[in-house]
């Protein structure tokens, strides 16, 4: 059985992947599936905590339990992010979030050009959500981002899931190697977890379910263990 150790508890999780419009028809995506962020918020709900699941674009069911809020693109998720956020004790930023949108979204299709072989976008910076989010936090929040990476090596995966974090002023960060085939829309998952400080905290492997046990017991233990 579960241990009922997040009741009481308010957590807020973001998942899947934001999408960008260029036309009525098109986007800008990542290959994000939702799972990790889903076995989180079910993981969260199974041990007790009221769940609010922030939805981008899943390639899995929403699960039962939970509330949960549907959006597409990066500022669709911002204000929904920003709406929840202040009565979270926990907030966990699974979702993959587009560093860039189009500048300009087309309101019809846009055609094929016939004068030329290549098309520019020009693509400009969405707001970084997480550090935001980590800057404006009420003291007693916990705050975990994620990070994406395709670095093969660890040393380098670790080096810049630090450089990262620093960045983003977040209390811990999941590290995720990601690739054509790890990671992103698979069933199991290999993570490493920072603090603030930079620090290996632990690490976990297995079904997205089990890691993501694994990773409130790391980011739980810490801020609400009665023992410590
Ligand atoms: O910088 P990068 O996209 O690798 O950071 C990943 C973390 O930051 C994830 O937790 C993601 O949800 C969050 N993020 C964000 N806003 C962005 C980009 C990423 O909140 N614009």
């Amino acid at each position: 059985a579960v241990t009922r150790d997040l009741t009481g508890r308010s957590v807020l999780v973001t998942a899947g992947g934001t999408r960008e419009p260029l036309d009525p028809v098109r986007f800008i995506g990542n290959r994000s599936s939702g799972k990790q962020g889903v076995a989180l918020a079910m993981a969260a709900a199974a041990r007790g905590a009221a769940v609010t699941l922030i939805a981008a674009n899943l390639e899995v069911p929403l699960p039962s339990g939970v509330r949960c809020v549907q959006v597409g693109t990066t500022l669709e998720l911002q204000t929904a992010v920003t709406a929840e956020a202040a009565s979270a004790d926990l907030v966990i930023m699974a979702a993959a979030v587009a560093d860039y949108r189009p500048a300009e979204t087309a309101q019809s299709k846009i055609k094929k050009r016939s004068d030329s072989s290549t098309l520019e976008l020009r693509l400009e910076e969405n707001p970084d959500i997480l550090r935001g989010l980590s800057h404006d936090r009420p003291r007693e929040q916990t705050i975990v981002g994620f990070a994406a990476e395709t670095e093969q090596d660890d040393a380098a995966l670790f080096e810049l899931g630090r450089g990262k974090i620093s960045r983003k002023g977040c209390d811990y960060l999941v590290i995720n190697r990601v690739g054509w085939t790890e990671g992103f829309a698979t069933d199991s998952n290999t993570v490493i977890v920072i603090n603030g400080g930079g620090d290996r905290v632990g690490e976990a492997s297995g079904s997205k379910l089990s890691v993501a046990h694994r990773i409130l017991d790391l980011v739980f233990a810490a801020r609400w263990h009665p023992f410590i």
